[in-house]
């Protein structure tokens, strides 16, 4: 494999892939513990933090609203400043590309007794914002939003009361914003999740010492009690792994150990599916660290029978279903999956994004409103591919490049630093 260029990289077929790969902390707890740092009582010092663009996002917003924060490479030093201590920003507060990090937050505005904005960049300005808003709004919080619901976002936060919302959509960020705003609120605020997303937000409230409890499909925190900061330890990202773990298992003669990888079991949907289909991905090594499980994964090239994506457990697979698509192409019967429609309102609409990819490099594909059918035993070929500024395209269609003929382009490769930025020197390493 060649890579070369910060733009565009080029890719090609890798015979095997070999070696041990230790993955940046997962962005979805970095944000999380980021965030209930800032307004924790007393330093937290966070180990392992996500070397994404997006968890710098987050860093950057919360040193905006007053929060003294120190990092040095992955280690993150966070003086908490109370419930009460944020300070009124000067400016907009930038979430760059980040969802989580203008959704989350929002929660956290709308406690405040001030007016903040929140802006983000082309791709963030288009994605839909009323989900969190509608709760925030129905708690107290003043939301003013442009066309369509979406960013940039005004809010006016302050004098909150407790809700019990129904979740509408299948959100961890939505979620997680009431539950940031619950904290608050003087008593008790509910959320009810019909779905069941990722639940950081909740073992992380419990481990610095919100009043939150569950029950069923209840989730519910009662304001004002004190957080306290804490040394903490974030495990490798599964999202990222999840390219390693696909093209462990479609390049021929591959043997990967990846190490320390997150295995809470709201993101381990790709586990439950690739297993039951021919996949062999051992899990060693378990343990749990702050509340959140994590364990070692080998990987080794697999014949994969593919089939139909049950719908229960697309919600927990949303971020791994573009490279799911790719490994799609390389199973016996290919892959087929509904119920994704939320992929069209991600950093790109992602079905049109990896179906466009997927016929550049010569596969059959079929796009639903909600979701893609791949055909089986495709033969990719190399193809110039646009990732629509999209991280999760880029690095999927790097791993379709090592089972393509010929050479891949992959332009605007450096969105990659939205979540993994060593991700094309990791991936080189492993190809030899
Ligand atoms: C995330 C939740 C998911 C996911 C995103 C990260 C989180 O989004 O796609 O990458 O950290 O809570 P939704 O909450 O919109 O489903």
């Amino acid at each position: 494999m060649s890579l070369f260029g910060s733009k565009s990289k080029k890719v090609s077929a890798a015979s095997r892939l070999e070696g041990t790969v230790q993955f940046g902390g997962d962005k979805s707890i970095s944000h999380r513990y980021a965030m209930l740092a800032a307004i924790a009582n007393g330093e937290s010092e966070i180990h392992f933090f996500s070397p994404s663009a997006d968890c710098q996002s987050t860093l950057n917003c919360l040193k905006s609203l007053g929060v003294k924060i120190e990092r040095k490479d992955n280690v993150v030093k966070i003086a908490g400043v109370g419930l009460d201590g944020l300070r009124a920003p000067t400016g907009p507060l930038d979430a760059g590309n980040s969802g989580s990090t203008i959704r989350m937050l929002s929660g956290i505005l709308s406690g405040q007794p001030f007016r903040s904005v929140l802006v983000g960049d082309e791709s963030l300005s288009r994605r839909p914002m009323k989900r969190v808003a509608d709760p925030l709004t129905l708690m107290g919080a003043r939301f003013k939003t442009a066309d369509k619901g979406c960013p940039p976002i005004e809010i006016e936060g302050g004098n909150l009361h407790s809700i019990r919302y129904e979740m509408p959509v299948a959100s961890a960020q939505v979620k997680s914003a009431i539950l940031l705003a619950g904290l608050f609120v003087e008593g008790q605020t509910e959320v009810v999740e019909k779905v069941p997303t990722r639940d950081h937000t909740e073992i992380a409230l419990e481990l610095m010492g919100a009043d939150i409890g569950r029950h069923q499909q209840t989730i519910a925190v009662r304001g004002r009690a004190r957080l306290e900061g804490k040394k903490l330890y974030v495990p490798g990202d599964l999202s990222s792994a999840a390219f390693f773990i696909v093209a462990g298992l479609i390049v021929p003669n591959s043997n990967l150990m990846l190490h320390n990888v997150g295995l809470n079991p709201t993101r381990t949907a790709l586990l439950d599916l690739l297993v039951p289909m021919g996949g062999r991905v051992k899990v060693v090594n378990l343990e749990m660290l702050n509340g959140e499980l994590l364990g070692d994964l080998h990987v080794d090239s697999s014949q994969l029978a593919g089939g139909e994506i049950p719908q229960e457990l697309v919600p927990g697979l949303i971020d791994e279903l573009p490279v799911l698509s790719v490994l799609g192409t390389q199973t016996e019967q290919g892959l087929t999956f509904r119920g994704a429609a939320e992929l069209r309102v991600k950093e790109s609409d992602r079905l049109a994004a990896v179906a466009e990819n997927l016929r550049r490099m010569g596969a059959e594909v079929e796009e639903f409103p909600d979701g893609l059918r791949v055909a089986g035993r495709q033969k990719l070929r190399g193809a110039e591919i646009d990732p629509h500024a999209d991280h999760r395209i880029a690095m999927a269609f790097a791993v379709a490049a090592l089972v393509a003929e010929g050479t891949t382009t992959i332009k605007d490769s450096s969105r990659v630093d939205i979540s993994f930025p060593d991700f094309f020197e990791t991936l080189q390493r492993v190809a030899g």
